[in-house]
């Protein structure tokens, strides 16, 4: 055999195995831990806790160590959270690569949750933007608890008056992810036709409303049942996915933000106009490649197309938390709040949530 060949072919193995081994890491799964013991001394508050990868059952609700602010951040004591999909993916630690992050074979930070809403209870010394009592939302690891620690340069904002803190803890996930995606991938304009599909959702619901205050003319794709509530937040048209599906209807469209990925890219990019943008914000679920093989190919095709195609991963700030409380003050947009738990029915939650079924956003209660 020729030296090429054999050097390709144990560069082939070596690959082979580098892959396998990293797939038997990935996607080894630990036993859960005992919960540390906490000292008498030590104050408590209840949060929910998961010290390894599971299912829902696998959440606890319990006592941990209520956190003291350092000299940069702000303890805020949460009157309600909000749950997204984020959450269970990360409960679940699937798709397993985000294990590389989230910890492997057990998550590296128990706590759960990121969007919050409530009171500024203590701030350190050098916390000049908040003081005790500011009413605050905001999204920080960790929200599913009586109390959150949270640096004041983060994603934290005052609360609009005009807003309850269950509407406001609806805010930071989803309504930065389609803020993002509208504004920074989507590069929206007034008199453009945006569709929405997955309008919905928690992300949708705030894509809607955001799409109508920059002027633009919306169509929401939702099921039979949610269409009156697509209509109620803006949409200008709706289209019912059970009737129809809109990469055949021969519509073109500007920009279309997709939060559900279960059309291909080649037919969502041929409802665009020619100059046109597809904003991918989610796709099906799956342990594997499945969730990711929708951003692959757009990574793979867009050199060769016409039309752009955008992959969002949001990024959480202090200033899009402000510039979502401004339009929330302004009347323009006003989250949808479907079902309300309390903190120890987080996992009924989650199961909600996971069942893909949410209309608008899953609140959890602490008061
Ligand atoms: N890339 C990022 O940075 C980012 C950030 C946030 C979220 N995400 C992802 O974006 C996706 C949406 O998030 P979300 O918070 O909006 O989720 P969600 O609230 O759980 O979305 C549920 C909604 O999706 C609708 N839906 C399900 N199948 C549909 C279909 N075939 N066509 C149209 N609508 C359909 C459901 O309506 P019916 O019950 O009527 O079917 C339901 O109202 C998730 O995959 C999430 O992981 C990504």
């Amino acid at each position: 055999m020729k030296l090429r060949y054999k050097i390709s072919g144990g560069i082939l193995i070596a690959l082979a195995l580098a892959t396998a081994s990293l797939a038997l890491v990935l996607g080894h799964t630990t036993a859960c831990g005992p919960a540390p013991v906490l000292s008498d001394a030590a104050e408590r508050m209840k949060a929910i806790v998961y010290r390894c990868y599971g299912s829902p059952d696998i959440l606890e609700f319990t006592d941990v160590e209520k956190p003291t602010p350092m000299d940069d951040q702000i303890l805020v004591k949460v009157k309600v959270a909000s749950v997204n999909p984020l959450d269970w993916h990360y409960m679940r630690g699937l798709p397993y690569i985000m294990r590389l992050s989230s910890g492997l074979g057990a998550p590296t930070d128990t706590r759960l949750g990121v969007d919050f809403a409530g009171t500024i209870e203590a701030v350190g010394k050098d916390v000049t933007r908040f003081e005790p009592g500011d009413d605050v939302f905001g999204g920080r690891t960790g929200a599913f608890a009586e109390y959150i620690i949270v640096p004041e340069d983060r994603a934290l904002a005052l609360k609009p008056g005009n807003m309850t803190f269950a509407q406001a803890a609806s805010v930071p996930i989803a309504g930065i992810t389609a803020l993002q995606a509208l504004r920074d991938h989507g590069k929206i304009q007034p008199g453009q036709k945006v569709l929405i599909n997955g309008a919905s959702g928690g992300v949708g619901t705030f894509a809607v409303q955001i799409a109508k205050s920059y002027g633009a003319e919306v169509t929401g794709v939702c099921s039979t049942r949610n269409m009156d509530m697509v209509r109620s937040i803006g949409a200008d048209h709706v289209i019912d996915y059970k009737k129809e599906n809109y990469t055949e209807s021969g519509r073109r469209y500007d920009l279309i933000i997709d939060m559900v990925g279960n059309h291909p890219l080649l037919a969502n990019t041929n409802v665009l106009t020619p100059e046109g943008t597809l904003v991918m914000v989610g796709g099906p679920k799956g342990d594997w490649l499945k969730p990711l093989m929708g951003p692959i190919k757009a990574l793979l095709l867009s050199p060769f197309m016409d039309q752009e195609i955008g992959i969002i991963l949001a990024q959480l700030g202090p200033d899009d938390m402000g510039i979502l409380g401004e339009l929330m003050q302004a009347g323009k947009v006003t989250p949808v709040i479907d079902r309300r738990y309390g903190l120890s029915e987080v996992p009924d939650a989650i199961r909600y949530s996971e069942s893909g079924r949410a209309r608008g956003k899953i609140i959890i209660e602490l008061e």
